[in-house]
């Protein structure tokens, strides 16, 4: 439901915005994990994505981010990104350092994983389009709010003698809230102008069906595969007629190695009620084109496809050799001639 009404929202937008981007949908959203398996054993990595793209992506072992999109430095300057990565790089060594403090002052055992979900869209000011949560051993525990620290909801107790530490650091506070509220903002909007030809790209998907596992006896899988499309966002429905059968069952988009999606939708029913059931698929490189495929007929399994080549190859073979041997048992013409 949620992705049919954000492919209504993407329709809408794209018939409404014309030439411009929908920012809306697309956030920039970076991952750091560190993985500390004791004091003296850690590392960090980081990955950012604006939308559904990987932009950047920061290796421990590295000094800088690397960028993984020509367009990934915006339209920031040479000299900006530079100063930028070193800010990072000291947030790096401290957020380690850190870390490994409040472990000692909380006596919290080893080994931890400490991840931060950071990002921002492209509107400026706006306040409630920014977040920067803390997870610790996979639970949400801190989130910068408009200027300080908080809890989570689900924290543990101990999670407020960190907060309390982290929020006498008055600097560290307004560098965050300055990357938040203005730079990622600045830096979000230069990308959507830089990268804006791939993040308007439009794959068509292709489709085609295929018979799954047996359910059971007298039962039919159906299975509907959607692949290549881009932008991610897709609708895919079993259908009798003009009726959506609700018994489909939508598998996970899956990525290909291309930057396009892969999907299936499956349906289980009685061997004798598959006829007339067609898949259908929307999605927004079709231009309301829907691809609508016939279950019966047209996905005759593999098996029977290459008995019917082989037949008819050797039905071939049989001609040329029954014509060849004719023409050797007739008299020569010349001879007769
Ligand atoms: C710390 O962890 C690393 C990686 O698991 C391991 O190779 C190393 O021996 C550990 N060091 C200590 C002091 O336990
Ligand atoms: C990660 O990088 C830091 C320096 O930034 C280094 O001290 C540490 O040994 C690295 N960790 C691993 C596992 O390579
Ligand atoms: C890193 O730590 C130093 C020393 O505590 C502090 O002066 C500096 O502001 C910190 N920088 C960042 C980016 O966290
Ligand atoms: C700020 O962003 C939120 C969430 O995306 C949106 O609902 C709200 O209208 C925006 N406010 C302004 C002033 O743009």
């Amino acid at each position: 439901m949620g992705r049919l009404l954000f492919l209504l929202l993407w329709a809408l937008l794209q018939a409404w915005g014309g030439a411009e981007v929908p920012q809306r949908l697309f956030p920039f959203r970076c991952l750091q994990s560190s993985w500390f398996a004791n004091s003296s054993w850690t590392r960090t990595d980081g990955l950012a994505w604006l939308g559904e793209l990987q932009t950047h992506s920061w290796r421990n072992g590295s000094d800088t981010i690397r960028f993984l999109k020509p367009w990934s430095q915006g339209t920031f300057s040479d000299r900006e990104v530079k100063t930028l990565q070193q800010l990072f790089r000291v947030y790096r060594d401290n957020f380690t350092r850190d870390v490994k403090k409040f472990a000692e002052m909380l006596h919290l055992a080893y080994p931890m994983e400490v991840q931060v979900f950071t990002g921002c869209e492209a509107d400026p000011g706006n306040a409630s389009n920014n977040f920067f949560h803390v997870a610790f051993q996979g639970r949400h525990i801190v989130s910068f709010q408009g200027s300080s620290w908080e809890p989570a909801q689900e924290a543990p107790d101990t999670a407020n003698s960190v907060i309390r530490v982290l929020n006498q650091d008055q600097g560290t506070k307004e560098t965050v809230h300055w990357l938040l509220n203005d730079i990622c903002p600045q830096f979000v909007s230069g990308l959507l102008e830089s990268g804006k030809a791939e993040l308007e790209k439009q794959v068509k998907p292709k489709a085609w069906l295929s018979r799954g596992p047996s359910p059971g006896p007298g039962r039919l899988l159906l299975v509907c595969h959607v692949s290549g499309f881009y932008p991610k966002s897709v609708w895919v429905m079993w259908m009798r007629g003009e009726q959506e059968q609700p018994g489909t069952q939508r598998g996970d988009v899956l990525p290909n190695a291309d930057e396009t999606w892969y999907l299936q939708a499956t349906l289980e029913v009685a061997a004798g009620e598959a006829a007339e059931l067609s898949c259908r698929v929307k999605h927004s490189s079709l231009e309301g084109q829907d691809i609508v495929l016939y279950w019966g007929g047209s996905q005759a399994s593999v098996g029977l496809i290459v008995l019917a080549v082989v037949a008819c190859l050797l039905l071939l073979l049989a001609l040329i050799v029954g014509v060849t041997f004719w023409f050797k048992r007739q008299p020569s013409y010349q001879g007769v001639l």
